[in-house]
Formats: C-alpha cells, sequence, structure tokens
C-alpha cells in the first residue's frame, strides 16, 4: 500500500494487484457469477476499480468452474480489472456447510487467476462466547500459516475476534506478522444488519490500529454509503458491497444518507444515472428484472458518489467534518460517532499537528475531537509546570488572535503570572493565541456552562483555589515600569513546547535569541541566534518551520530518537542534499512523531543532515516500505533559506 494522502487514520492510497493499481478508499461490488445483473464493465464506468466474486460458488457449479479453470475468472465474469474471490466461508456460517479445506479454496482461488485469494477463515458470530471466537482467531491463523503465498501474490487474512477487543488486537497482530498482504475485519455483517454502528467503531479501530498499516484493512459486508465517511475515518481501505443489488430486488435506493422506498419516492435524484431515463411511475411499473437493474445502476452511483466524497474531503483535510455531519443523517450512526469521541485517547497518536481545513467547533462535544484533546493536555500540563498566580481573562476581552498589543501585553510582561483565555468553553495559555487550531477556528460560540465550569475546577485543581482570579480587577500597574518578562519570547517558547515537547522551548529558543516580526501584520516571523536562522513561524497555523541550524538545537536536547528519523548513510548523503526521505532507508525513529509536524533527520550518527515534514506518525512509520516518510524542506548542503518557503 503507497500513501497518496492522509488525515488522521484515514487515507487515500494506491494498492498493486496484477491486474491494475487501484486507488482506496474504495468498494469492491460483489458479482454473483450464477446472475450478472450490471456488467463489471459497466460497473466501471459507475466508478468501480475492482470487483469481488465468490470462488465458493464458482467451484460448486459444473459450468461456472470448467470455464474458470480453462479461462480464468477474468474471462468468466468478463472483467480485465482487479478480482478479489472470497473464500466461501460466509456460505458457510450462513448455510452451514463446506466441503473444501482451506489449502483446497486456496489452491482453487490461484488456479482461476485471482487476484486477491482470501482463505478460509472462521466466521465469528458478535453473540459468540469468549472462548468460541478464541478458537475461531487461533484457527484462522493457523489456517494462514499453512498457506505458502508466491511471490506477488496477495493473500487476504481476515482479522476475527467478534467483540472482543483483546481478540481483535490480538488477531490483527497476528495477521500482520503473516504473510497476508491484506487484511479484511471479519465478522460484522450481523452488526452491520443490526445497525450496531458503535460497535463496529470499537472493532474498526481495534483492528486498525494494531495491524500493520502498509496492508489495507478491507471491512467485510460494509458497503452501505451511510458508515462508508465514519468507517474511512476509522482508518478502512476497501469494502465490498453486494447492497447494491440486494436493496434493489426489494425495491430500495441507496442515498447518500440512508436508504429510501421506491414506492415511497415522489422523483428520482438528479445526480442517479437512473434520472431522465425512468420516472418513479415508469419504474415501478418495470418487469422485475429491468426494475433490479435500474435500482443496482443507482445504487452503485450512490456508493461511488460517497466514495468520492470522501477522497476529496481527505484531500481538503476535514473528513471528520464530513463524518460528523453523515453522523446526524441516523441516531445509530450518531452513536457510533460519539463513541469515537470517547476513543480519542487512541486516535491523537495518529492526528497530524495541523490541518489546512480550519477547525469546526459545534458545541462541547467538539471539545472531544482529537485535535483539542491533544491541546487541552498541554494546557493541563503547562499550569503544572507554571504553578502561579492564574488570572483569567473575560471572555471576548481579548480574542485570541487579534492583535490588540495593549495593556494585556503590558501587564503580561510586568506580572508574572498565568493569563488563560476562555476558548471553547475551555481556558488556553495566551501564548497559543496564534497557533492551531485556537486562531483557525470557525465556531458556533455556544457556551456549555456545566463544561466551563469542570474546566475551571480542574485549572483551580492544579493551580490552587486561591491562586485563580476571574475578572480580576487588574491593579494599576503605571508605576512599575520594569519588565519581568517577554511576551514575543514566551510566546516562542510555549509554541514551541507545543510543538515539540515540553521544556523544548528554552532550548531552541534561548535568552538573546532574535524574534522579527512582519512589518505588514505584525505576527512573528522569524527566530534567529547569532545572525542565524532557527525558526520561522508560519502565518497560516501558528506553528513553527525548522532550520537544520534549529533541529540542531533541539536535537542536543532532546535523548535520541526523539523527533527524529535516522537513516542509513547512503540515504544520509542524498538526504543532506535536499532530497525526501523515503520509508525504505529509516533505521530508527521516534515512535511519537506526530504527523506533519517538523522532524529531524539524522545520519547513524546522530548528526543532522536534514530537516521536513513527517507524513504520518510514529505509530505508522515502520510499517510503510514504499513512499516519502519525510518531506525535506532544509538540509545542509542545501542553499535555500527556508524562511523564503
Ligand atoms: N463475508 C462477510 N463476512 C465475511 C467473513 O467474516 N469472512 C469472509 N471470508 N467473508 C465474509
Amino acid at each position: 500500500m503507497e500513501l497518496v494522502h492522509r488525515d488522521g487514520l484515514a487515507r487515500i492510497g494506491k494498492f498493486k494487484t496484477k491486474h491494475g493499481v487501484i486507488e482506496t478508499p474504495t468498494v469492491l461490488p460483489v458479482i454473483n457469477p450464477n446472475k450478472i445483473t450490471i456488467t463489471p464493465e459497466e460497473m466501471k464506468s459507475l466508478g468501480a476499480q475492482g470487483i469481488i466474486t465468490n470462488s465458493y460458488i464458482i467451484r460448486r457449479t459444473d459450468a461456472l468452474r470448467e470455464k474458470a479453470l480453462k479461462d480464468g475468472v477474468h474471462s468468466l465474469v468478463s472483467f480485465d480489472g482487479p478480482i478479489m474471490t472470497d473464500s466461501g466461508t460466509f456460505q458457510s456460517y450462513v448455510y452451514g456447510d463446506m466441503e473444501y479445506d482451506n489449502r483446497g479454496i486456496v489452491d482453487f482461488q490461484r488456479k482461476i487467476g485471482s487476484d486477491i485469494i482470501t482463505i478460509l477463515d472462521i466466521f465469528s458470530k458478535p453473540d459468540d462466547t469468549y472462548g468460541m471466537a478464541r478458537d475461531a482467531v487461533d484457527e484462522t491463523y493457523s489456517r494462514m500459516r499453512e498457506i505458502e503465498v508466491g511471490d506477488g501474490e496477495i493473500i487476504a487474512g481476515p482479522v476475527q475476534g467478534s467483540v472482543y477487543q483483546d481478540l481483535r488486537e490480538k488477531a490483527a497482530r497476528l495477521m500482520s506478522s503473516s504473510d497476508a498482504g491484506y487484511l479484511p475485519v471479519g465478522g460484522v455483517v450481523p452488526l452491520l444488519e443490526s445497525y450496531q454502528y458503535d460497535k463496529l467503531v470499537d472493532i474498526v479501530l481495534t483492528a486498525r490500529m494494531n495491524s500493520d498499516f502498509s496492508k489495507p484493512i478491507h471491512l467485510f459486508g460494509g458497503g452501505h454509503p451511510m458508515f462508508l465517511a465514519i468507517s474511512v475515518l476509522l482508518g478502512v481501505d476497501f469494502f465490498d458491497s453486494a447492497s447494491y443489488v440486494k436493496y434493489a430486488r426489494d425495491g430500495r435506493m441507496l442515498y447518500p444518507d440512508g436508504t429510501r422506498d421506491l414506492v415511497k419516492l415522489r422523483t428520482l435524484p438528479r445526480w442517479s444515472p437512473i434520472y431522465g431515463k425512468y420516472t418513479v411511475k415508469e419504474l415501478l411499473d418495470a418487469e422485475s428484472e429491468e426494475r433490479t437493474a435500474a435500482l443496482s445502476r443507482h445504487n452503485l452511483a450512490a456508493i461511488f458518489m460517497e466514495i468520492n466524497e470522501i477522497k476529496e474531503r481527505i484531500f481538503q483535510n476535514n473528513l471528520w467534518q464530513y463524518a460528523e455531519s453523515r453522523a446526524r443523517s441516523h441516531p445509530y450512526l450518531y452513536r457510533a460517532f460519539r463513541r469515537i469521541l470517547e476513543r480519542n485517547g487512541d486516535l491523537v497518536g495518529f492526528e497530524p499537528l495541523y490541518r489546512k481545513a480550519s477547525f469546526h467547533y459545534y458545541d462541547s462535544y467538539s471539545n472531544s475531537h482529537p485535535t483539542l484533546k491533544r491541546l487541552s493536555e498541554f494546557t493541563e500540563r503547562f499550569l503544572t509546570e507554571n504553578r502561579k498566580e492564574t488570572v483569567i481573562l473575560p471572555f471576548g476581552s481579548r480574542n485570541p488572535g487579534k492583535r490588540d498589543y495593549g495593556i494585556i501585553r503590558d501587564i503580561y510582561e510586568k506580572y508574572d503570572m498565568n493569563l488563560l483565555v476562555p476558548w471553547c468553553n475551555t481556558y488556553v495559555p495566551i501564548e497559543l493565541e496564534d497557533t492551531y487550531p485556537i486562531e483557525q477556528i470557525i465556531s458556533s460560540d455556544i457556551t456549555d456552562e456545566r463544561l466551563h465550569r469542570n474546566e475551571l475546577l480542574k485549572v483551580e485543581k492544579i493551580i490552587g483555589k486561591g491562586w485563580v482570579f476571574e475578572k480580576k480587577e487588574m491593579k494599576d500597574h503605571s508605576d512599575i515600569t520594569e519588565k519581568s518578562r517577554n511576551f514575543n519570547l514566551e510566546k516562542i517558547r510555549a509554541v514551541a513546547d507545543l510543538q515539540f515537547g515540553h521544556s523544548v522551548g528554552k532550548a531552541l529558543f534561548p535568552d538573546g535569541c532574535r524574534i522579527i516580526t512582519s512589518r505588514a501584520t505584525g505576527r512573528l516571523r522569524n527566530i534567529l541566534l547569532n545572525d542565524q536562522i532557527l525558526a520561522t513561524m508560519r502565518a497560516q497555523d501558528g506553528f513553527f518551520t525548522l532550520t537544520v541550524a534549529g533541529a540542531e538545537r533541539i536535537r542536543d536536547a532532546v535523548e535520541y530518537p526523539g523527533l527524529r528519523v535516522s537513516v542509513t548513510d547512503d540515504s544520509a548523503e542524498y538526504n543532506s542534499k535536499g532530497f525526501n526521505v523515503f520509508f525504505k532507508f529509516i533505521t530508527e525513529y521516534d515512535r511519537g512523531i506526530v504527523a506533519s509536524n517538523e522532524t529531524i533527520v539524522v545520519d547513524s550518527k546522530d548528526n543532522v543532515v536534514a530537516v521536513g515534514r513527517a507524513s504520518v506518525s510514529g505509530r505508522e512509520i515502520g510499517d510503510y516500505r514504499s513512499g516519502v516518510a519525510v518531506k525535506t524542506h532544509h538540509s545542509i548542503k542545501s542553499i535555500k533559506d527556508p524562511s523564503e518557503e
């Protein structure tokens, strides 16, 4: 799997098969080789890049088997793109019989030329006992192990484990460590059918977090458009869908936000490929086969329209907002979304440092967004390390980001105390006023009194109740001429602490460094020490871009391998000229690297050769084998000044 774009756990990737490259996320429509309603070629024109069919059905049916063995599965279904074949596990779960064994089934899929071959896994139901589910995980793993995977062959090793998180984790780890190159999450159809999306959140997230990130995750049976955005947000790359035709047979139509009955419809939507070809009445009066085909077309179009939008949102860096809006289309989806919020602690590790899209704040639930969770953890630590008089500025007295360098700055410099700004029902240190997401926010300004009070109590608990002042009358300070500190210096140190870790700020920016502000905007711009630029504060997100000189100061202050990737010496030579760092040349790295944050590139002796931006988090770096890990922007042999970026 090669990464193209990433937004948290969601990603656009490229997955290579023998019959072509698939760009994910995508849905593989299910083809029943006995009854092809829509040809795969037509599916392609509706957006499908590959299809999935069932090797068990092909093998059981004499005519299909003979043709598939003779001409191959691609010829059987008349499709020259990537074909995944399933093994019959699901049929054995539904009908209870299975006359073939694992090796035989895999071998058959090989003989018919399948691009993605599925082993015969053991389907665990959500209501299976723990013991049953555990045995199924173990047995599925040993079936994976008994398959010898050939060069270039892709074997799907399903992750089972029912609703037991520790078993899902175990299954994900075992399958990742095996030769399976593709990881479907199995046993979830009963949950999808009963709308238990919240349980799916746990299952998918646990599977994704504990799997090898270079291997795609597939959600077996999860092709309904309404659940796609949430699933992709949690890291699903592939889906399959038989629903497009099953629903069509029942006169049901898929929409991005749910399902509608043809009989209850007034008009067809304009985006549908059957709009203008039929009226609702004509469809109702049509022969059932014609109606099924038309509705199947519509349903596939709905699926791929949603996939298209999801990909666009990944690219725009605002899939979260999209999933949040989708979550409002059904109470069960909303329940799932709330479950995602509860698991924000797991998501923080994959959260990028900043996004190019502004942050949408709706109400107190937005405070659980992983970005705000990270910020609130920072604030807690900031206060713990600065336990002194703390003044909470009146709401609106100073909008973070608004440059009223007047009385407040004056007070800040004369009195050594914390100034906190009320922001989104919580409090943030004033030093972070320009930094993402504090300034880059679009807020409803909806106040939640309870949350606000709780946040205040949290501050009081850290600082000590008598030391926190709300709406404090500022003493007359005009007689004080001594400044105890410099606002800009404290500000750049606080931002550096947030960006690089606590106490890095002081090491990176010592007393005596020079801060240059933009003449046009008054914003902080370059930070210099002895006429050398250490870092540049970016106008758009308020974080720093480092130079090699800045990176060296961090390297000296942070224990190896903190904030860095160590590369082979050949790669170091190449990166020192300004070329990007590829995953495959990284020898050691910090597991705490934050995606899109500045990352220091060092050689085997910890010499800084370059600095750049991490394309993924430290949790993922070790898994990828192809693609760019760090996009370098400054290096020891480059001549370009990074402040000119
Ligand atoms: N189709 C739907 N669910 C499953 C599953 O758990 N395993 C396999 N192999 N196919 C499926």
